[in-house]
């Protein structure tokens, strides 16, 4: 399209020089070398996109995190073109150069699925700040479970195709090694009107390849209410099932119009006390040694583990079918040996996500996404909060 060679052209110079940051090498090695590449050899992004400004003349933040802003913006010549622009600020961290190439590393190598969100050039920001241009999409996941939004209204198969397309985003991920490992409602973008599901902020993701068996990762990662049983338990070799938990605890928040683990915040023992009381307690004898098993031990208690019914979920909606619940009960399993695998096919089994009857035989079959037409009802309120971990 119009324009994109060049940022095409500038993100593949970036790829190219930029210095590696493989697992476990000393960052403040390459740091240096990463910095003047990224200030001396990016364009400005402000020559190739209008950003939408508030009035005082600033770039508007659309939404906000802990490392980095997003900003709306526009192309100068194709107007209709409209783009996400997520600002990396210098002085947000010590590694925000870190967290930048993680970021585009992963979109980059995910790039051109149709339910991850596509990277469109890396640029620079004012004096030295780093961006990543990304195609636009309307809304997250969260502005419409919120009450804002008529999400009670939409048809079972509009409820199946987005988590359909939820499914296909992290299957995708983990079929390329890539763990997002903070996956949320805010954190799932969806296209109006045409209700594609993108997968977005890969900024705490991480590579593991099934090779990897005892890879050691850190625990401080994915946002408390979608956080998997073991990373509480302190595993520092688990895998992408610490992804399939939180796409359950989503799927369960779509069917249930609210969270399905709302422990308190910063609360980690109430936050396990409700995932033990739904999904029972670990069993010693099934725990992993390498996730932590004498930790695990100390909560292998009374509860047993009941089999998911809508009762035990409460979950009044229509949409909560035999074959979701199912579905659910398999994703939210505590040890994550017996999860369900997103990955599906050879990884089995049990068989993948996606061959799960929900999708395949259960009616109503799932709606192709090109035919949702969503609406914004009233417009989002103002930026919602976050309950993030730290992005080291
Ligand atoms: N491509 C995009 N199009 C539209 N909005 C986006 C896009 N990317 C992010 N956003 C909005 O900005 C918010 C923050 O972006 P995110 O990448 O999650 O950054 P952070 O790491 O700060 O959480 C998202 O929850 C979403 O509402
Ligand atoms: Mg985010």
């Amino acid at each position: 399209m119009f324009g994109f060679e060049s940022a095409a052209e500038c993100y593949h110079r970036v790829t190219c020089k930029f210095p590696s940051m493989k697992h476990g090498a000393d960052p403040t090695a390459t740091k240096k070398k990463r910095r003047e590449y990224f200030t001396k050899s990016l364009p400005h992004v402000s020559n190739i996109y209008e950003l939408k400004r508030d009035s005082g003349g600033n770039a508007e933040a659309h939404g906000k995190g802990t490392y980095g802003t997003v900003v709306l913006g526009r192309h100068r010549v194709d107007k209709t073109n409209r783009v996400a622009v997520k600002v990396f600020k210098k002085d947000a961290s010590d590694d925000w150069e870190y967290l930048a190439k993680r970021e585009i590393d992963a979109v980059t190598k995910l790039k051109d699925h149709q339910n991850i969100i596509q990277i469109i050039g890396v640029y620079q920001f004012a004096a030295c700040d780093v961006c990543m241009v990304m195609e636009f999409a309307d809304y997250n996941l969260y502005e419409l479970l919120s009450p804002e939004y008529n999400s009670k209204m939409w048809s079972d198969r509009q409820i199946k195709c987005i988590i359909k397309q939820l499914c296909t985003g992290v299957q995708y991920c983990h079929q390329n090694g890539i763990m997002h490992r903070d996956l949320k409602p805010e954190n799932v973008l969806v296209t109006a009107p045409s209700g594609h599901v993108k997968l977005a902020d890969f900024g705490m993701s991480h590579e593991h390849l099934p090779t990897a068996k005892y890879m050691r990762y850190t625990n401080h990662v994915t946002t408390q209410y979608y956080r998997a049983p073991e990373l509480f338990l302190g595993a520092e070799f688990y895998d992408e099932a610490v992804d399939v938990w939180s796409l359950g605890c989503i799927i369960a928040e779509i069917v249930l119009g609210g969270v399905l683990f709302k422990g308190d915040v910063d609360n980690n023992p109430h936050q396990m006390e409700l995932i033990w009381a739904l999904c029972g307690t670990p069993i010693t004898d099934e725990w992993p040694v390498e996730l932590h098993k004498n930790v695990a031990q100390s909560y292998a208690r009374s509860k047993v583990r009941r089999t998911f019914s809508k009762e035990t979920l409460g979950a009044t909606r229509s949409c909560a079918s035999v074959e979701l619940v199912d579905l659910l009960d398999r994703m939210l399993q505590i040890v994550p040996g017996k999860r369900i695998s997103a990955r599906g096919g050879a990884s089995g089994p049990p068989a993948g996500v996606l061959d799960h009857p929900y999708f395949l035989t259960e009616k109503p079959l799932p709606m192709d996404p090109g035919m949702m037409i969503f609406r914004r009802v009233i417009p989002p309120a103002a930026q919602q909060p976050a309950v993030s971990q730290s992005k080291k």
